[in-house]
Parts: C-alpha cells; structure tokens; sequence
C-alpha cells in the first residue's frame, strides 16, 4: 500500500477534503439484504455540499495554480454535481470560473432549469454559458477557452466531471482510503461503483487493484452502455497507471447495463426502489442519477447472486444535492 502512497504523494495536490470520509456500515440495510454493505460517504466532502468531484480537483486545482491560471473553465449537465463543485473550489480559491451547461433531457420542469445545482452555480457566481448539446466537449470547451484567452483571462480547461488522468489521481487515493479502512475490519467481496465521466471508476480501478487486488470490483452504467464505457475506462486506467509508472491494470474490467435504461438522468423503478430503500433505512439520500442506479446494482446483484463471498462497499457516493423532480415525475 505505502508503494502506491508515495507515487501518488509524488503529485502536487491541493488539500481541499481533510480527513478521510466515513466508510460506514450499514445495519439496517445489512439486515434487510442479509449482507454486510458499507458506503464509502463521499458526499460528506467539505465543499460546496460535498461529492465526488473534490477528489478530482484537488489535483487539477493544484495544476491550475501552478500553471497561474485565473479562471477554472469546464462543462457538465444543467444539474451537474461537477460543475457545482467546481463553481464552489473557484469562489474558495478566488478564481473566476465559467461554464458550459448542456440540457441533457427534454424537461420544461423548473426545479431541473433553475434549481438545485444550478441556482448555486449563481451564489458561486459561476458564470453560466448555455449550449444546445456537448456533442464535442473537449472542442467546445477549447473554442471558450479561446474565447476567454482574447478577454484578458487565463482559463484552465477541466474536462467533463474532471475525468482526465490528473484528476482520476483523486480515486486510485480514494482507493488507498478504503482499503486502510478496511485493514483489519472487513475483507470486502466486491466494490461497486457507478461509472460515468469514468474518472472514479478508472481512478479505483487503478489504486483498487493495487491494494485490493482480492476483491471484485464492478462499475455500473449510468452514462453510456458498456460497449462504449469500456474503452473508455480501459484508456483512462491506461494513463492514470502510466502517470504512477505503473503496469495498467490485468484484470477484465466489469461493467453491468442492466440499471441503466432509459438514459443518462433518467431514473428507472429498480433506482427509485434502491433511493427508497436507503432512505427508510438508514436515512441516506442517494441521488436520481448516478448513486441510486449503483445501489440498485448492488441489490439486484445479490439477489441475483452476482458477487463472491464477504461485505460489499458501496463507493457509490450518496449525492449531496440533485434536482429532485425525478422522483416527483414518475
Ligand atoms: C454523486 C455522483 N456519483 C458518481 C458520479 C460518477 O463519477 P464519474 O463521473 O467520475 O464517473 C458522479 C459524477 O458526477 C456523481 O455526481
């Protein structure tokens, strides 16, 4: 474990979260699944009502100063927890910072238009730029970077949900956390995760094989299908073991499409049960998009009998706050 904490201590870092979040058990839930689950409680980060992109910017933060920009520039969903974050590190740092807001699902619904993630993005004082679709963000998001260049500003680009090498660096630490949570407590079966931008997922696929290399470890699809979201992971584990000087990772990685459908942002019956169930029992708010899809996996998969023996961590990182009208639209 210490191989892989100093090669990860060797990239400069910004200290944004403190302490470790909790890894907590949960008994009712245990109970009621008749298995050990814990959640890793990355919803408890110390910013801007918390999550997981934190992790992420701690080290694309960190790279942003160094290279002296003054405005951090990125891209996400209208209700994006990502951009959130964002706008939230930047007003902390005192820097500008600018967004590309794409409307991913066809809603008039005001809570998901100006609610929520968005109307924080306003108390940030993020400065909000409206586009159709970002069917090229990587482009777009140079195109404004321009566009900021010619104003006088000195952008620093951070791709969607921070999902580059740099910033998957947050989780393979994330990893190093949980298993020392682990040591000598519990020797988990499998962690899952919900895969999206693919920065955590890639990011634990890293550090998880390096310290949990017993363990399985499953990304459930909530943006793309796994035909897609594979060589993506795939490529992103590939750099992330590259910028540690690592071997990429050997093992297949496992993906599950079944908690899916319909689309991204898009909640289905298995995602409302599992939100629901966390919510009577242990009183943990999971959100619509990424976490209830997750821990409907998770439900599912035991039922199914889809993991090997021993407790199961949920790193599905209960959201701080998502527009809600997802469960109110059913
Ligand atoms: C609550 C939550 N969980 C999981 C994810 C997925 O992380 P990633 O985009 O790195 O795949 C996100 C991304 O925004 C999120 O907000």
């Amino acid at each position: 474990m210490s191989d892989l904490a100093q090669r990860l201590a060797g990239v400069p870092r910004l200290d944004i979260i403190g302490p470790p979040t909790p890894l907590e058990h949960l008994p009712r839930l245990s109970d009621f699944l008749a298995r050990d689950i814990f959640i890793k409680r990355d919803d408890l980060t110390p910013l801007g009502l918390g999550g997981n992109k934190l992790r992420k910017l701690e080290y694309l933060a960190a790279d942003a100063l160094r290279q002296g920009a003054d405005t951090l520039l990125t891209a996400g969903a209208i209700q994006s927890n990502h951009v959130r974050q964002t706008a939230a590190l930047a007003a902390k740092l005192g820097l500008h910072c600018v967004a590309l807001l794409e409307k991913p699902i066809d809603t008039p619904a005001g809570n998901y238009l100006t609610n929520g993630n968005r109307l924080l993005l306003d108390l940030f004082q993020c400065e909000v730029i409206a586009c159709e679709a970002l069917t090229q963000p990587a482009q777009q998001l140079a195109d404004a970077s321009l566009r900021l260049e010619a104003q006088g500003f000195r952008p620093y680009v951070i791709p969607v949900g921070g999902s580059n090498a740099l910033g998957s660096l947050g989780y393979v630490g994330c990893a190093l956390e949980i298993a020392h949570q682990c040591q000598g407590v519990i020797q988990p079966g499998a962690v899952v995760v919900s895969s999206g931008s693919g920065g955590t997922h890639a990011g634990l696929e890293v550090g998880l094989a390096a310290v949990l290399p017993e363990t399985a470890f499953i990304g459930v699809t909530v943006s793309r299908r796994s035909e897609q979201q594979r060589p993506l992971i795939a490529s992103l584990a590939a750099q992330v073991s590259e910028q540690l000087s690592l071997a990429a990772p050997a093992a297949e990685i496992t993906l599950w499409d079944e908690y899916f459908a319909p689309g991204y942002g898009q909640l289905n019956d298995e995602g409302r049960e599992a939100i629901a169930l966390l919510a009577r029992l242990e009183g943990i708010v999971l959100d619509p998009v990424y976490a209830g899809k997750a821990m409907a996996g998770l439900i599912d998969g035991l039922e199914r009998d889809r993991f090997p023996d021993g407790p199961l961590v949920c790193s599905c990182i209960p959201a701080a706050l998502f527009a809600y009208h997802y469960l109110e639209t059913r």
